[in-house]
């Protein structure tokens, strides 16, 4: 018999304003990467749709790299049929540029305006699926960091969300170790030590 499946969204995407620029943010991957690491460990079938990041999937992890939002829904859509469990990890751009120019943008006025658009939820296309899957999201606040995660977990109808303040420099985004509560659908939470993401990721699981 098959193992379950497992799919988690990492790292942050990349979306282009020209060949040269583009807007992203500040998710390293390691918390998803983690993630992964553990489920592996515990002997789930794993897919790890990531965005750019510099780190190594882990062994036995089956990795698709992505740049965009767009691209990341793309891979999820693929890959999420018969998906025990999804865990949606990575900080996806909310928005991209409307108007990709295929030539570098030469510098012009004191002022320049780009009009971006909204990128797909990606975790709340899924959990829209009339599917099984249990559906995991995280939510990086930087004031009312609980509050703001549960409406976030009722709002994306989620089974379940991990909420990180990540106004504090020293843990969250980029750095080795993290604080998180997680939260479950009936409202219930336990607040996590400041720990290794690694065990961070084994006590979420
Ligand atoms: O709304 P916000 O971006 O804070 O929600 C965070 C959660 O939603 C994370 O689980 C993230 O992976 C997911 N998300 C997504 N697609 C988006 C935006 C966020 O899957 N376009």
């Amino acid at each position: 018999m098959l193992a379950p499946k497992v799919l988690i969204t990492a790292g942050p995407t990349h979306e282009p304003i020209d060949p040269v620029r583009y807007i992203a943010n500040r998710s390293s991957g390691k918390m998803a990467y983690a993630l992964a690491a553990v489920a592996k460990d515990l002997g789930y079938r794993v897919v790890l749709i990531s965005g750019p990041v510099s780190l190594e999937a882990p062994l036995g992890v089956c990795l698709i790299c992505v740049n965009t939002a767009l691209e990341m829904f793309d891979a999820v859509q693929k890959h999420i049929h018969d998906c025990a469990i999804f865990i949606g990890a990575a900080a996806v751009a909310d928005y991209r540029v409307q108007n990709y120019q295929d030539k570098k943008i030469a510098k012009q006025d004191a002022l320049f305006e780009l009009t971006l658009v909204q990128n797909p939820d990606i975790i709340a296309w899924v959990a829209q699926q009339e599917i099984n899957t249990f559906v995991v999201g995280f939510a990086a606040q930087t004031e009312d960091v609980l509050s703001k995660a549960q409406q976030k977990m009722q709002r994306k109808k989620l089974d379940m969300i991990i909420a990180n303040d990540v106004s504090q420099a020293d843990i969250g985004f980029g750095s080795e170790c993290n604080q998180v509560y997680i939260i479950k659908k009936d409202q219930s939470y336990e607040r996590s030590k400041i720990s290794p993401k690694i065990d961070l990721a084994r006590d979420i699981w």
